[in-house]
């Protein structure tokens, strides 16, 4: 059946739900060129004004799917399991979670994308060890996954080919913040990689996508629906982002904060949020597993899943990770408490400090980024340093700073308004 992109367009203007056979359509089409960007862009900004109901997001999502290539990990002997976050400030999980989740029992295909504005992106990060290669062929990623029993690489451009395109165009019509076209973007992906569970860490807060609780809940339940519709476990934790997480912002920083939490040590949140989606991978791919999550931090095992599969993409784990040539402080403007530091203020100025790009072309300092030397609810005395700046150009620092400003407040008590670092986990109705 055809239909024209305009009727579509005036279907969704006027509030209507798109039919199956209308979004089959329009989803072929525009991935074949039939449908032009400006139409697209016009449907995309219907939809974020009058939003899709349950069977559209659903239709939609698997639409956006079978216009690429779906992988298959069934015939392993083991369970597959993966984790997406929603991206925030400091978010280096996925690093030591791949390795420590294979380490306990599952295999961990996790294909990541690069960082785009304040939020850094998994594969920027690993780029900064040296010799260390994000693409892989499907057969590559077969033999990484068989030998270090967690593999994260770039995402080929066979998977969900719509989706790229959708989201390109998205990023500049001011049409990415839909709940609907969230859910199907991020879920078309990680259904098409094939993965047989999936725990999704929605992020809440100032630096995040999601500002408040209601909203990633919605966008939670949606995903969480949708994965289950399409048959693979998918459970969400709701976790805090209005403050980073770790200590460490910027992509070899947080390398190196990775492989000491991969030691046995670590900032606490770091390690208590990978040790629980571990454990909620593992229980999501249906694993007893022999050994705790925080067992496998202490003994080893984790780490050297990480050696094998850095070495295994050409990395040399042992390597001196590069640093930037310049440095600044911060300090206490008085003593008290830190009460806040915001997550978005903190994640604008390692971007302007170097360690994110504007463009997708432009490349990243993997030196660049902060080291925070407090965190909220920390006792802290005048003077005292707060954070550190790094960058490759002294000249960075002052837009770094100007975005700082007011981000980060010292008080005589800490902020009782600041999130619980796992607010709340979302299962599949009835599950
Ligand atoms: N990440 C995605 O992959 N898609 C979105 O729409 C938003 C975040």
């Amino acid at each position: 059946m055809t239909f024209t992109a305009v009727e579509i367009i005036i279907a969704k203007r006027d509030r209507g739900a798109l039919s199956t056979a209308q979004i089959d359509w329009v989803i072929d089409a525009y991935t074949r060129g039939e449908v032009a960007d400006e139409q697209m862009s016009a449907l995309a900004m219907a939809i974020l004004l009058n939003g899709m109901d349950r069977r559209e997001i659903a239709e939609w999502t698997q639409a956006m799917i079978r216009t690429g290539e779906r992988m298959d990990w069934s015939h392993l002997d083991r369970p597959t399991a993966d984790k997406h976050s929603t991206g925030g400030v400091g978010d280096k999980i996925t690093l030591p979670l791949a390795p420590l989740v294979a380490a306990c029992g599952a295999y961990v295909p996790q294909l990541s994308g690069r960082g785009l504005g304040h939020t850094g992106g998994t594969l920027d990060k690993l780029e900064s060890i040296p010799g260390w290669r994000a693409s892989l062929s499907n057969d590559e990623m077969l033999d990484v996954l068989r030998s270090a029993g967690a593999v994260v690489c770039a995402a080929g451009t066979g998977l969900a080919p719509a989706d790229k395109k959708l989201y390109a165009l998205r990023d500049v019509t001011g049409t990415v913040e839909s709940i609907p076209l969230i859910a199907s973007s991020i879920m078309s992906k990680k259904i098409a990689e094939g993965t047989g569970s999936l725990v999704l860490d929605v992020k809440v807060g100032s630096g995040a996508f999601m500002k408040n609780v209601g909203d990633a809940r919605e966008l939670a339940e949606t995903m969480v629906a949708l994965g289950a519709d399409a048959g693979v476990r998918t459970v969400a934790l709701l976790t805090a982002m209005d403050r980073p997480l770790g200590r460490a912002i910027g992509n070899a920083l947080e390398v190196e904060e990775s492989v000491e939490v991969l030691s046995g040590g670590g900032p606490s949140d770091v390690v208590e949020l990978t040790v629980r989606l571990a454990r909620e991978m593992l229980e999501a791919a249906g694993i007893a597993a022999a050994k705790d999550p925080a067992d496998a931090l202490k003994d080893g095992s984790a780490m050297d899943r990480w050696r094998a599969m850095i070495s295994a993409q050409g990395g040399d784990p042992d390597a001196t990770l590069p640093r930037a040539g310049e440095s600044t402080e911060i300090t206490a403007p008085a003593s008290g408490v830190l009460a806040r530091l915001d997550a978005l203020a903190v994640g604008i100025a390692a971007w302007r400090l170097g360690a994110g790009r504007a463009r997708k072309e432009d490349p990243v300092s993997f030196g660049a980024g902060i080291t925070l030397h407090a965190k909220p609810g920390d006792i802290v005395r005048q003077g005292q340093p707060l954070m550190t700046l790094h960058a490759d150009e002294t000249a960075r620092f002052d837009r770094a700073l100007e975005a700082l400003e007011g981000g980060y407040v010292v008080a005589e008590a800490s902020d009782p308004a600041l999130l619980p670092l796992v607010i709340d986990k979302i299962t599949p109705a009835g599950a």
